[in-house]
């Protein structure tokens, strides 16, 4: 494991790109300060230059010398820091992050991981980890080092630190604006953050509009299509269902939680996704999950991965 990380350092001085394990999901991982790095990240990841990245961080002093605190952030900070909350600040004026990072934005979406081996990378890179998730633009969420290795091939070096803990991306909350807002709802239930932040309000999915930058509503998707909600399994179609219930498929099923745990939901949903995601079958229907707490962020990945353009 040592040399890994050593490879993963030096890859990182070089401008060069990563995978590594976040409590979340995989992350793609380059220098945040250097502008070809950042470049790599987005090419490689068929990236609209518009979606700007999440900016990976040792603690939160270092977050303090890019972005300007305030309350919000100190109450979600003290809570939820390390871990998978990610906040969204307004950029110091000598902040030294790439612009391309934002897309030249005033603003920066900054995260403290807590898994181990995200934070050794951090502080012995002594550096800024700009990380979107490790796949390819709108494609399933990496969850195994395998389902990288789909993405990217042997292209970038992956460092594998098992199933991710929470299979499901981080909490994203903008506190630029008056109110905190839930931009992208994740891993910590937005039921959680409302006790601590009674003013939070949640961005709503729009079918039309492109409602923050980055937030393309077709996401997380399988490369067959995906029905949501399904009262009835089509001919040729497979299932991913949920609790109990009388639906079947001819063909295969998985079931994201026969209790209907939505904990143990969000942990399965990616990797049952990259099963059932192939060619021989017509496409993948998927149970009605229930919507609260976490289970509205397993309801927000499945509705986007529902979107045909
Ligand atoms: O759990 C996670 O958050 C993972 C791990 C690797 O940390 N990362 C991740 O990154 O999911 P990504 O790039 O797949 O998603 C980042 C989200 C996008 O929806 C993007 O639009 C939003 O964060 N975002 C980033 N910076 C933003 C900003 N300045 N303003 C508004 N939204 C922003
Ligand atoms: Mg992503």
């Amino acid at each position: 494991m040592k040399t890994i990380l050593r490879k993963a350092i030096i890859n990182l001085k070089k401008g060069e790109l990563i995978a590594f394990p976040t409590e979340t999901v995989y992350g793609l991982g380059a220098d945040a300060k250097n502008n070809e790095a950042i470049n790599k990240i987005f090419s490689i990841k068929k990236r609209p230059r518009i979606n700007p990245l999440i900016c990976h961080f040792y603690n939160a002093d270092k977050v303090k010398k890019e972005v300007i605190f305030n309350k919000n952030a100190r109450i979600l900070v003290s809570k939820f820091w390390p871990g998978p909350l990610t906040i969204i600040l307004k950029k110091r004026k000598n902040s030294s992050i790439s612009n391309l990072v934002t897309n030249g934005l005033d603003t920066l979406a900054c995260r403290v991981p807590s898994n181990k081996i995200a934070l050794y990378l951090l502080k012995k890179f002594n550096g800024v980890i700009a990380a979107p998730s490790a796949n390819l633009s709108s494609k399933l969420t990496s969850t195994h080092k395998k389902h990288v290795l789909k993405s990217f091939g042997k292209n970038v070096l992956i460092i594998d630190g098992g199933p991710s803990k929470y299979g499901l991306e981080s909490t994203v909350i903008d506190l630029t604006k008056k109110n905190p807002i839930i931009v992208r709802p994740g891993a910590i239930e937005s039921e959680r953050i409302k006790k601590i932040l009674p003013n939070l309000k949640t961005m709503k999915l729009n079918n039309k509009k492109i409602i923050s930058p980055g937030q393309l509503n077709k996401h997380y998707s399988p490369n067959i299509p995906l029905r949501i909600n399904v009262k009835r399994i089509k001919i040729g179609e497979v299932l991913l269902n949920f609790g109990k219930n009388n639906l079947k498929s001819k063909i295969k099923q998985l079931n994201l939680s026969y209790s209907a745990d939505l904990n143990e939901a969000a942990n399965n949903l990616f990797r049952y996704l990259h099963i059932l995601d192939n060619k021989r079958f017509k496409g993948i229907a998927v149970a009605p999950t229930t919507n609260k707490g976490i289970g509205k962020a397993i309801n927000d990945r499945l509705k986007r991965a529902s979107f045909n353009e």
